[in-house]
């Protein structure tokens, strides 16, 4: 038998219906379908109602992948969701998630590291696999982004869209699983991408509303700038340090930010179309939610197949950077 390893077996995600084209942001916002188009690469994304919480979209997300595995909520031995617009601070979503889906043995918590949540999750839960203690794992990277959209700052609020997706882990003896994750924390970045108040720091008050500041904050070029070295940077270094080139790998699934990023990224490892998932048209930034649904257009488009080295890679708020890489193991799909 071989080492035994985390792998993804099923996969399921939740987009909510509600199309917002550029177009339609144009008639609220002082921005153009061109310079979205051109500046990010997005074309559309997809809004809840309002009113939809995370755990709602994300307990969907979970339910879809559950099913694709013909197996029960009561099976789960844990719940990891990832998100940065949790329903409330406490409890946490996870807990919330667990009682929609009706997981009754499972234990749960969240992870907060932003765009970086899904593969920081991912990772958490491949330990507890990996060391024997559980065996069915469900991550999910979840976001309603629209909860904290600030639609007078067109710099940020053209960006983002909300959705939900989530995958099984399971332990695997057969090479396939999680072989490396890295992941890096630069908190010297936290100001650069931040959601100011309604923590302890500045707690909810007349003022803080007045300022705008329960919304998303960043420093666009700042970040773009971080987001395209990092992300090179952190998948040059997993590949290296597993033998690995940029010809090895056979699809690299980025967190779907910009466009620009995710191309500087591919053009620094030499990879082809083809091997590179882009859905951020489709999508807008969906926070936690963008590596899962990028590997469900993967399967989608049949680009993945077992065996197959694939790369994950991330960049958010922290600032967070992770990557995992993993040898494909084929999911339960229809
Ligand atoms: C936000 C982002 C798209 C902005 O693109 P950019 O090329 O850096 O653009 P800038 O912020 O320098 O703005 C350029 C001009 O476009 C304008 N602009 C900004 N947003 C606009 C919008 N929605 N519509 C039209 N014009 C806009 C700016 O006001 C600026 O005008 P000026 O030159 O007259 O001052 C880009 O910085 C980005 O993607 N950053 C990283 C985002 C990210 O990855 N976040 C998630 C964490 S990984």
């Amino acid at each position: 038998m071989g080492q035994r390893r985390a792998a993804i077996t099923a996969l399921g995600t939740y987009v909510p219906e509600r199309v917002v084209t550029n177009a339609d942001l144009a008639k609220i916002v002082d921005t153009s379908d061109e310079w979205i188009r051109t500046r990010t690469g997005i074309e559309k994304r997809h809004y809840v109602e309002p009113g939809t919480p995370t755990s709602v979209i994300a307990a969907k997300a979970a339910a879809e992948a559950l099913r694709r595995r013909g197996i029960g909520a009561d099976e789960l031995d844990l719940i990891i969701v990832a998100t940065v617009t949790p329903d409330m601070l406490f409890p946490a979503t996870g807990c919330l998630v667990q009682n929609l889906v009706g997981a009754k043995r499972a234990w749960a918590f969240d992870v907060s590291a932003a765009c970086s949540g899904f593969v920081y999750a991912l990772t958490t839960g491949a330990q507890f696999i990996e060391t024997g203690r559980h065996a069915k794992v469900m991550v999910i990277g979840a976001d309603v982004m629209t909860s904290i959209l600030d639609y007078q700052d067109r710099t940020t609020c053209v960006l983002f869209g909300d959705a939900a997706g989530a995958v099984l882990l399971e332990p695997r003896e057969d090479g396939s699983g999680i072989l490396d994750f890295a992941h890096e924390v630069d908190g010297s970045g936290a100001c650069y991408l931040q959601m100011p108040a309604g923590g302890s720091l500045r707690p909810a008050s007349r003022e803080t509303v007045d300022a705008r500041l329960h919304y998303i904050k960043q420093q666009g070029p700042h970040v773009f700038k971080y987001a395209v070295r990092k992300f090179a940077d952190i998948s040059e270094q997993i590949l290296h340090r597993n033998g690995f080139t940029g010809t090895d790998v056979d699809l690299f699934v980025a967190h779907q930010a910009n466009i620009r990023i995710i191309d500087a990224a591919q053009q620094r490892m030499g990879l082809p179309d083809s091997k590179v998932i882009k859905n951020i048209r489709e999508y807008g930034n969906t926070t936690a939610a963008t590596i899962p649904l990028a590997l469900n257009t993967a399967l989608d488009q049949k680009l993945i197949a077992p065996g197959h080295l694939v790369l994950l890679a991330a960049v958010g708020a922290g600032f967070t950077v992770g990557s995992v890489l993993m040898r494909w193991s084929g999911v339960s799909w229809d």
